[in-house]
């Protein structure tokens, strides 16, 4: 079975939506560990009701990027993961940890758009200024420090409709979100346990 490492700092409404597509039987793979830099992430509680193992690396006064991502190079590498998924995983991460792993990320806008926290927030400003009529949605492998930046494994725009409110229009980008993150891990997994050993 295709493994995934899942990396949270929060909520893990797409890391519910993972294990509900494994648990399903709708993703060919299955979630290894799910880590969090921060112990008090509800992503965690869902991991355990999963039954799925859960580790928490937090950052130690004063470590720098380098050795925390060492020391989270040690706690993922014992899962043996196919694949590192980040949602809603709010550390940078530097090639210490992106070189050993293929790593996917999943971003609440379009490839080359708001970067940083707060990407659905910042569009809906932004609209509400007329300076955009929609944002999107995109994941993409993460190979260097960059933020939010990355070979596209795919994107889907998403429109802010007259009617709408930031609840609404935060709920169809959610909605997006999860859906494109299944699809994309399906699509590697399919690749990869169809790709001859
Ligand atoms: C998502 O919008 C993700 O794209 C962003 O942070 C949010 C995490 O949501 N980076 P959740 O923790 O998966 O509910």
């Amino acid at each position: 079975m295709y493994r995934l490492a899942v990396l949270v700092s929060g909520n893990g409404s797409n890391l519910q939506a993972i294990l509900d597509a494994c648990a399903a039987d709708e993703l060919a793979a299955e979630v290894a560990v799910v880590v969090s830099n921060l112990p008090d992430a509800y992503a965690i509680e869902r991991a355990v009701a999963a039954d799925v193992p859960t580790v928490v690396v937090e950052r130690l006064p004063g470590e720098d990027r380098a050795a925390y991502d060492a020391r989270l190079v040690q706690a993922v590498a014992p899962f043996s993961p196919d694949l590192v998924v980040l949602a809603g995983w709010m550390r940078i991460l530097t090639p210490v940890f992106v070189g050993t792993f293929d790593v996917i990320n999943l971003h609440p806008a379009l490839p080359g758009e708001l970067p940083g926290t707060h990407a659905i927030e910042r569009a809906w400003q932004e609209a509400l200024a007329g300076q955009r009529f929609g944002s999107g949605v995109m994941v993409h492998r993460v190979v260097d420090a960059g933020v939010d930046d990355g070979p596209v494994l795919a994107s889907e725009a998403v429109a802010i409709r007259l009617d709408d409110t930031f609840d609404t229009f935060a709920q169809r980008i959610h909605h997006t979100e999860r859906r494109l993150l299944v699809g994309v891990v399906g699509e590697l997994a399919t690749a990869a346990q169809g790709a001859p050993t």
